[in-house]
């Protein structure tokens, strides 16, 4: 491949990073840690988002020690309404590793860092190159669209040899300040060549050297392979009260949204006389029922199509409902303690 990118263009980059670059919290700090943590949160969610929850799980897990002893239902509340809950649940497998291994402090090279559970190829560049000043790449959607672009490259993102191809291509152009050249790239794909049809390409450092640019080939670019269609899974959601206790299940410990607590869900979706049984089914005795407003949840690989009802029933004596595997938990109690996950907040909000 051509050279990515000119020695002046790498210049220009860095210029225009300091000059521009947005202030975020990680930005402050070189803590290996932090760093980590931020790229984490960062992977699927957007900055904005990211800042509260960076911010507080700090505070409660201020140290890789800190994070690795945190008792789950915590660790789960900490990440509620982040998504992608296997991303904390690996964070926390891996700073076990780094209590174990390196007696708490994160390893400094880029091949020890990728073997951590949840650290792939990006974010173990990242870590590296930002905390610990290597000279490694750190290629993630935004890199690629930029690279895609500048470069005129039509090879599809979603292949892991182009991603491979791209490392390989910007390594030999990483300069001594790795951790801003890699930010550079990133900060550029999120600030300035953005996707659908937006760049702005008069603002751009890369512009003179840009194919896309030159050719108006932003709308085309990158070229990315379609996804497989995501399930389509119909829910009939339950909100199932006693005074003022709803009913709460624990999720299987794997697979979707493992550990949160939900609420009672069954498959398809059912009519009042269906529901009215399956409460019977379920042990419990129901005074009123009501339809509530339909909603809707899409993950990675499935859509959530979620009608439901607002089910009373009489009053139960126990919390824990043993035959049915519910707890009946007071409102107050479950939004303090209980990490239910984002797909119900439609019907959180009536608790
Ligand atoms: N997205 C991924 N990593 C980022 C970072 N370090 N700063 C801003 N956005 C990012
Ligand atoms: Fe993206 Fe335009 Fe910059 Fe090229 S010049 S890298 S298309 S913003």
């Amino acid at each position: 491949m051509k050279q990515l990118l000119s020695a002046g263009a790498v210049d220009a980059l860095l210029a225009w990073y300091r000059e521009n670059k947005r202030d975020l919290p990680w930005r402050h700090t070189r803590d290996p840690y932090r760093i980590w943590l931020s790229e984490i949160m960062l992977q699927q969610t957007r900055v904005e988002a990211v800042k509260p929850y960076y911010a507080r799980f700090l505070e409660t897990c201020p140290t890789v020690k800190a994070l690795a002893e945190l008792d789950e239902e915590r660790l789960l509340k900490l990440w509620e309404g982040l998504g992608y809950y296997s991303r904390v649940r690996n964070l926390q497998k891996a700073a076990r590793t780094v209590m174990e291994q390196y007696d708490g402090s994160m390893p400094s090279t880029y091949e020890e860092l990728r073997k951590l559970t949840g650290i792939g190829d990006y974010t173990a560049g990242a870590i590296a190159s930002i905390a610990f000043g290597v000279r490694v790449p750190a290629v993630d959607g935004n890199v690629l669209r930029v690279l895609s672009r500048v470069s005129g490259s039509r090879a599809d993102i979603a292949q892991q040899s182009t991603k491979d191809g791209m490392r390989q291509a910007l390594l030999p152009l990483i300069p001594e300040a790795a951790g801003d050249f890699n930010q550079a790239l990133i900060e550029i794909g999120a600030t300035v060549c953005v996707p659908n049809g937006e760049a702005k390409c008069a603002m751009c450092p890369l512009a003179s050297e840009c194919v896309a640019a030159k050719e108006h080939l932003t709308d085309e670019l990158p070229v990315r392979s379609a996804k497989k269609p995501r399930r389509i899974q119909p829910m009939t959601v339950l909100i199932i009260r006693d005074g003022d206790r709803t009913a709460l299940r624990k999720r299987p410990p794997t697979g979707l949204l493992a550990g949160l607590y939900e609420l009672p869900n069954v498959v398809g979706h059912l009519g009042e006389d269906e529901v009215l049984s399956h409460i019977r089914f379920l042990g419990f005795e129901p005074l009123r029922i009501e339809r509530l407003d339909d909603a809707k949840h899409i993950f990675t690989h499935i859509e959530w199509h979620m009608i439901a009802y607002a089910v009373r029933i009489t009053p139960e004596f126990d919390g824990y409902h043993g035959a049915s595997g519910l707890l009946l938990v007071q409102n107050d109690d479950l939004h303090a303690n209980y990490a239910i996950p984002s797909a119900f907040s439609a019907y959180v909000k009536y608790l």
